[in-house]
């Protein structure tokens, strides 16, 4: 046992069920259960018949290459939930670097105690900042501060996970957490720009489509699909379950949005990158964006780099990520394959510190990185954006 926790080989959610205090789900707690077997139940199409090559599982996260598209998700309070060996403090400043070791990145979480989210800002300080802060939805002045705090850390970017008005341990205190409207959202966003600074804000906890597309117009660069590992609300989907409806959704959006800008700024719609040039456009701007499910999902959009027309490039759609029940590399590849850009895994990262410290988390990446690489040679997927739907069996 670790504190509530009962260490299991695989992290399924069935020991600890509706432990809380403690790793479990709220209510009849089920919701870690159905979150790792709705993975369990897409299966994989190998192929290998073709070429050989070394897969390429790397990935950019902002700007920051990760060996793999796999981010140690926040957990906070995690003396209350697995145990006295270790702080929030002591849990963060081992896993931020262990993480940044290992060539991924970690989030970090929040509590109702105020030094949670400061010494998870200290320990990022003294790594280039190299890991993002998650804040609780609390009240606007109380978010401002906790975010000031995470800015000047150099927090690669920041995030809030906007469901955890649902934990039964936040509910009722000072200072109140709960929901948050798009236009506080907004102004989350425009403070963190405001203080000069190109900083991502990632909205975790979209369980929905109309909540990812008010996440994105509210101005966040990510959002984490995630039911918080059903530890806030009961009887959710599992976040398989809600994904591709939500990656369908975004990409819709996103590709209304860059089809309007494109009439704003009067740029014509070319069917080829030498027609652009024709018109004296940059052809190497050009960029697809594929919406699952839509055979005319490939659109082309050609804009100019410069002047007061508006830029865009693949770098600028927003990232998808997942979490809930994500155990192996095969699970990564699934998600990957419904659409996800990459994916969170928060339990099995607390047993590997618990356990191991810096060792734990190494060998759990290393995993990771193996299963995800084989299933890629397995189903002939050279890269990452090679990953799609005709490889997988749901
Ligand atoms: C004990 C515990 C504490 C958590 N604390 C946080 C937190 O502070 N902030 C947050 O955004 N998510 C928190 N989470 C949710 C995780 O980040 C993640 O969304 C969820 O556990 C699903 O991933 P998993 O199935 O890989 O554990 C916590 C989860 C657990 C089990």
């Amino acid at each position: 046992m670790i504190g509530f926790c009962y260490d299991c080989k695989i992290c399924d959610g069935r020991a600890c069920k509706n432990t809380i205090p403690g790793p479990g789900a709220k209510g009849i707690g089920e919701g870690a259960i159905d979150n790792y077997r709705a993975w369990k139940n897409i299966k994989i199409n190998m192929d290998t018949i073709g070429e050989h090559f070394e897969p390429d599982t790397s990935f950019d996260f902002f700007g920051s290459r990760l060996k793999l598209p796999l981010i140690a998700a926040p957990v906070g309070a995690v003396k209350l939930h697995y145990g006295e060996k270790h702080t929030d403090e002591s849990y963060n400043e081992i896993l931020l670097s262990a993480a940044k070791k290992a060539g991924i990145i970690a989030f970090t979480g929040d509590g109702t105690d105020p030094h949670v989210i400061k010494g998870a800002c200290e320990a990022l300080k003294g790594m280039d900042g190299f890991g993002v802060p998650t804040i609780k939805p609390w009240d606007n002045a109380t978010c401002m501060e906790k975010i000031d705090m995470a800015l000047e850390s150099g927090a690669k970017a920041i995030a809030m996970d906007v469901d955890a008005a649902g934990l039964p341990f936040l509910q009722g205190l000072t200072p109140p957490a709960g929901r948050k409207s798009v236009e506080e959202l907004r102004k989350i966003v425009e403070h963190i720009s405001s203080a000069n600074s190109n900083i991502p804000f990632i909205v975790k906890g979209i369980m929905t489509p109309s909540g990812a597309i008010k996440a994105v117009k509210a101005g966040a660069r990510a959002i984490v699909i995630s039911n918080h590992g059903g530890r806030v609300l009961d009887q959710c989907p599992p976040t398989a379950h809600v994904l591709p409806a939500i990656v369908k959704a975004v990409r819709a959006y996103e590709l209304d949005m860059w089809k309007s800008n494109m009439a704003e700024q009067r740029i014509p719609e070319a069917n080829s990158s030498d027609e652009h040039a024709r018109m004296g456009m940059d052809p190497t701007n050009i960029f697809k964006v594929n919406v699952p499910g839509e055979e005319n999902g490939i659109f082309k959009v050609n804009v100019k780099r410069s002047g007061s027309i508006y830029t865009a490039d693949a770098s600028d759609k927003v990232k998808i990520f997942v979490d809930g029940g994500i155990r192996d590399g095969i699970d990564v590849f699934k998600a990957l394959a419904l659409g996800a850009d990459g994916v969170l895994v928060a339990r099995p990262f607390v047993n590997a510190v618990y356990n191991h410290g810096e060792n734990g988390v190494l060998n759990l990446v290393d995993k990771f990185y193996r299963e995800l690489k084989d299933t890629m040679l397995m189903c002939g997927a050279k890269d990452l954006k090679s990953i799609g739907m005709e490889q997988i069996f749901v």
